[in-house]
């Protein structure tokens, strides 16, 4: 009885030692290095989901779609109509993480003219 979970233990300690400490390593390596941080590129977002109504300057208008280069929406409205939808826009909330749509706004603010 004493000796089962003696090895039970043994070998656990066995299998995840090693791998543990790597894994560790290199959570910590990503979290305090800057460079292995990448930030959302807004502007990626918006050619893979976004040109297929707007169009790549913001103005092509498919499916009633606004014209970016003439929207005066600020940010946190941009954020809102990009997570939640707005008639046929469909809403992206469940398809990119907050990060990604923080870029893809901030992104469409560039398109104005
Ligand atoms: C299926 C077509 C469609 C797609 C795809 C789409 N949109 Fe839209 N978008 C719309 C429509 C339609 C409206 C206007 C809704 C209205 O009339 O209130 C709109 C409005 C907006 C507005 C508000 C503009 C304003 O001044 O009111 C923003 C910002 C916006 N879209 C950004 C995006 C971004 C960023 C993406 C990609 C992540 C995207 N859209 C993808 C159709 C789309």
């Amino acid at each position: 009885m004493f000796s089962k979970i003696f090895w039970v233990l043994f070998l656990f300690s066995l299998t995840c030692s090693a791998c543990d400490d790597e894994q560790t390593k290199r959570t910590a390596a990503v979290a305090t290095d800057p460079n292995l941080t990448v930030a959302p590129d807004g502007m990626a977002i918006f050619r893979q989901k976004c040109v297929i109504c707007h169009g790549a300057d913001g103005t092509l208008g498919l499916n009633g779609a606004k014209d970016l280069s003439q929207s005066v929406l600020p940010i946190e409205e941009r954020i809102n109509t990009i997570t939640n939808g707005r008639k046929l826009m469909t809403p992206f909330g469940t398809i990119l993480n907050p990060d990604e749509i923080k870029a893809v706004a901030t992104y469409t603010q560039t398109l104005k003219k």
